[in-house]
């Protein structure tokens, strides 16, 4: 049976939406995606009545017959409609209307470390960078390192607004204003709130700022990613913290990385925040390391979330163009982010696969 207001998820424009509110009026339509990767990715954590595609789309790396066959075995408690948006006709129905709706899901992941200089920046800017560029522009990296942070830098966006710019306007914004205080990377559509322009305005921005910026933007863009700086005291990586779902603790192989990373564990775990909630990521993983993956994963108990190889050179060149290594095919780097964006978003990282397979445990495993 159909219910009278069903939960949708549209994969088209605006076009497709209207198309889907002539067809049912009532519909709460719990998000557009362009990417059918995203609209998946979405429809995993809120099981909608009904997905409805334009027929105009075309999933990556299969022919949307194959998507609507293949999604609908996936999730046999959801209808899938194929739409033509351009003529408000519907072309194709398949199977039945559930009653069940819950709301629509996001995502925030935090990328941390207690120890500086491991990583976070340069993690954080290709693993939003690539989530962007899988769903079409959907996705912010918000720079809360505010008195050092260099997101800027890395991704080569020296002009325009910053976090300190949304201040005075914050308590009547709606998220969609956001838009007017991101700055975009071009080469992957990321949306990015940058630090304070000067360091000694960074006091300006209170943990409530920082909560309210995480708030509106998990609402704007549904992917937000929050690089940090190294610093457990601070309230506003306590404030990024509390709004994670996913918390990305950054470490190398270095023996005293390992150690603040495994206090880091024990506290996060003495906070009551569950170990699903907590991935690890060994960047500039090196096989001639003395404390091999394997070995990591013995001494933090817990198995790794991935591996990102040391290499200097495609690193510096990366931050030095702003372009980074996610966005670029055939590199070892790029491929431990994708797989590492695959653990942490199921399905996203593996819509990349038109132009790779990403690996999982690489070549270090
Ligand atoms: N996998 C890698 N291989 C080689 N060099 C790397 C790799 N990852 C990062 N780097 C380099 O390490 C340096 C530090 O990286 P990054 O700025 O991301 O660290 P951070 O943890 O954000 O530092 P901070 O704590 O100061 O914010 C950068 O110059 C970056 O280019
Ligand atoms: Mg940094």
């Amino acid at each position: 049976m159909m219910t009278d207001s069903p939960l949708v998820l549209v994969g088209g424009d605006v076009h497709t939406e209207r198309a889907v509110s002539a067809r049912w009026p009532k519909a709460r339509i719990g998000g557009t995606f362009r990417d059918l990767s995203l609209l998946e990715y979405v429809a995993s954590g809120i099981r909608p009545d009904i997905v409805a595609v334009d027929v105009s789309l075309s999933p990556r790396g299969e022919t949307l017959e194959a998507w609507t066959v293949r999604f609908k075995s996936a999730y046999p408690s959801s209808t899938v409609t194929v739409i033509d948006g351009s003529s408000n006709r519907v072309s194709e129905d398949i199977g039945e209307v559930p009653g069940l709706t819950t709301v629509l899901g996001s995502q925030t992941v935090v990328i941390w470390s207690p120890k500086g200089g491991v990583g976070k920046t340069f993690l954080s800017t290709n693993l939003a960078c690539a989530a962007s560029l899988v769903t079409g522009g959907n996705a912010v990296l918000l720079d809360m390192d505010l008195c050092s942070g260099d997101v800027a830098v890395h991704l080569d966006l020296l002009d325009g607004p910053a976090i300190t710019d949304l201040i005075p306007v914050l308590p009547d914004i709606r998220p969609e204003g956001l838009d007017k205080y991101a700055r975009r990377h071009g080469p992957s559509g990321l949306n990015v709130i940058c630090g304070p322009r000067q360091p000694e305005l960074c006091d300006l921005v209170t943990p409530e700022v920082v909560r309210t910026v995480l708030t509106l933007a998990s609402k704007r863009w549904g992917l937000t990613y929050v690089d940090t700086p190294p610093d457990m005291a601070s309230d506003v990586v306590g404030e990024c913290v509390d709004a994670a779902t996913k918390i990305v603790l950054v470490t190398t192989q270095d023996v005293a990385s390992l150690k603040q990373c495994r206090s880091a564990l024990e506290i996060f775990t003495k906070l009551g925040i569950p170990v699903s909630a907590m991935a690890v990521v060994v960047n500039r993983a090196s096989k001639d390391s003395l404390m091999p993956l394997q070995k990591v994963e013995e001494f933090l108990g817990v198995e790794l979330a991935g591996a990102v190889p040391e290499d200097r050179k495609a690193a510096e060149r990366s931050v030095f163009e702003g372009r980074p290594l996610a966005l670029i095919s055939k590199n070892e780097i790029s491929e431990a982010v994708w797989s590492i964006l695959d653990h942490l978003s199921p399905g996203l990282g593996r819509a990349s696969s038109n132009k790779k397979t990403p690996r999982r445990r690489g070549l270090f495993w």
